[in-house]
This record gives C-alpha cells, structure tokens and sequence, in this order.
C-alpha cells in the first residue's frame, strides 16, 4: 500500500476510490482560527465536545474533510454543504449539480482517514490497535467471528480483532444505518495475513456483491474500506497542511 503525496491535478477517475490521510495533531491556534470556515451546526457541534484535544481533532477532521471535498469540485472550501441521513450519516447536500460523490470519513488517536469516490456509497474504519478485553468480541461479534478469533493463538488475538472491528464498522459506515444493522447478522474475515472478504450476510444481501479492502494506514494502525462495488482502483493519498500556521490552514483549498 503506497500513500503518496498528491499530484495537484489528481483527478478522481469514474472507477476509482481515493484514500486521504492526515495527522490530526494540529496546533490548537489552528483549529481555533478555522472554526469560522465551518457551518453553524458544525461550530455549534465543536463547541459541545468537553475536552479541548477532542473539539480540535473534530475541527481539524472538518477542515480536511471540506478541503478534500473542495479539490474535487473545484469550489471553496466554506461553500461545501452537507445534509445528513437520520443515522447521522453526512453527504454532500441534494442541491449538487453534476455526478454525485460519496466520500466517508474516520478517525482515531489523532489519524483521519477519508475515502472519496463517483461509484456508490462507501465506508471507511481506523482503529489505533490496543489491548482489549475478550468480552467485548462476544458482545460485538458474530459467533462465527468469535469461534474464529478463539482458535487463533493468543499473540494474534489483538490484531485479528481490530481487523474484525474495523471491517464491520466499515461495512455498517458504507449502509450507513448506524449500529441499527445487527452486528451478528453478517461475518467478515478476520485472520492476520488472511484476505478481508464479508464472508455471509443474513439479510438478505449477496455478500459477494462487496469489495471489502484491508487497509494499513500506519504503524500501530489497522483500517478497511467497504464499497458495494467490485472493479475499482484504490490510491492512497497523503494530505498535507501546509506549513505557516493558521492562515494556511483557514486559507488552503
Ligand atoms: C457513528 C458510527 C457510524 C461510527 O462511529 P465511530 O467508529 O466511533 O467513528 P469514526 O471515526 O469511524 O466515524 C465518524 C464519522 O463517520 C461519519 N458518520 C456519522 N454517522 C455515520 C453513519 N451512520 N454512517 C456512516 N458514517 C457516519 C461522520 O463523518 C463521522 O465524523 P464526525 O464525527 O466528524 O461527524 C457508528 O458505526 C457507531 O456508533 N459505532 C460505534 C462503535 C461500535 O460499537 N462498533 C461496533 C463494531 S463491531
């Protein structure tokens, strides 16, 4: 998986899904200075969060969310209006002319990940690996899932269930439906080294209709994307703020 640094003129092809990624550790001046660039409801959100590292890292995701979304369509990054789905999902708002573009957003221990594309609807997941108490794979996972994590050896246990979390997430992001879609009703692959793939859905859905991508978006990291589209081109995109403090950071496109 290589992230480059972006060609300026990098287009979006029709068959291809972009991965931005971006540090959200930003001087908290930054942040401060960019809340203006963001809507009200989104200013108002920013002010609710209780602590400061958790009010910068939702500014700093906004601002990278709305300056990627501004490259591709070539608009100001203020102008960017969303609209959001009754499960809190956002997207860009109807009024949009042209080809419509779905693009979702993660974030954790300071990492935001974004996925952009022309294809369909789409779900991204990150998670900076940790120690986790076993209990929560029962409440979480499908007992297939569960019975697959138990039968691996213990030194893979930690990284087997951040891949099982981070693609169940992603595809419960691309539905967009929340933790509304059961989590025990679909499977997913979970073994380190072994390919990601929605194994069964119970519901319904033909599993093989989705292209489900392992993603390593940096040491102590694990990641997946879920799209319900089969032939795409996946690059890797490494956001850069510019250097020179606030004025960059409100100003940039
Ligand atoms: C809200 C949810 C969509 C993701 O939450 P999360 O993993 O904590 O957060 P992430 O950083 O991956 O994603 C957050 C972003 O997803 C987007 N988002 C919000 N609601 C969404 C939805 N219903 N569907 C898809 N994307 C959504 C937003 O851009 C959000 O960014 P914002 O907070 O800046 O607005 C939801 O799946 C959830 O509540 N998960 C809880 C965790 C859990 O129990 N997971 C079980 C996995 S086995």
């Amino acid at each position: 998986m290589m992230w480059q640094k972006p060609d300026p003129n990098n287009g979006l092809g029709k068959d291809q899904i972009h991965v931005w990624r971006t540090n959200l550790n930003r001087p908290f001046q930054d942040a401060h200075c960019a809340l203006p660039c963001l809507a009200d409801d989104e200013r108002a959100r920013a002010m609710r969060f209780h602590f400061d590292n958790h009010r910068r890292d939702f500014i700093v995701a906004r601002t990278f969310l709305r300056s990627v979304l501004a490259h591709y369509l070539d608009l100001d990054r203020t102008q960017i209006k969303f609209e959001y789905s009754s499960y809190g999902k956002p997207a860009l708002a109807a009024s949009r002319r042209g080809a419509p573009l779905f693009f979702n957003l993660t974030h954790s221990h300071q990492l935001a990940l974004l996925a952009v594309t022309e294809q369909a609807e789409i779900g991204i997941d990150v998670e900076f690996i940790r120690a986790v108490d076993e209990g929560i794979a029962e409440r979480y996972f499908s007992r297939a899932e569960v019975a697959c994590l138990r039968a691996l050896p213990g030194e893979l246990k930690n990284e087997a269930f951040f891949n099982c979390w981070t693609r169940k997430e992603a595809y419960i992001k691309a539905r967009g439906e929340g933790l509304s879609l059961p989590l025990d009703e679909f499977d997913v692959s979970l073994a380190p080294g072994a390919p990601a793939a929605i194994l069964a859905v119970r519901n319904g859905e033909e599993a093989s209709t989705w292209r489900l991508e392992h993603l390593q978006p940096g040491p102590g990291y694990v990641g997946a994307l879920a799209i319900r589209a089969l032939k795409t081109e996946l690059k890797f995109w490494d956001w850069e703020w510019p250097d020179g403090g606030t004025e960059t950071l409100i100003q940039d496109g």
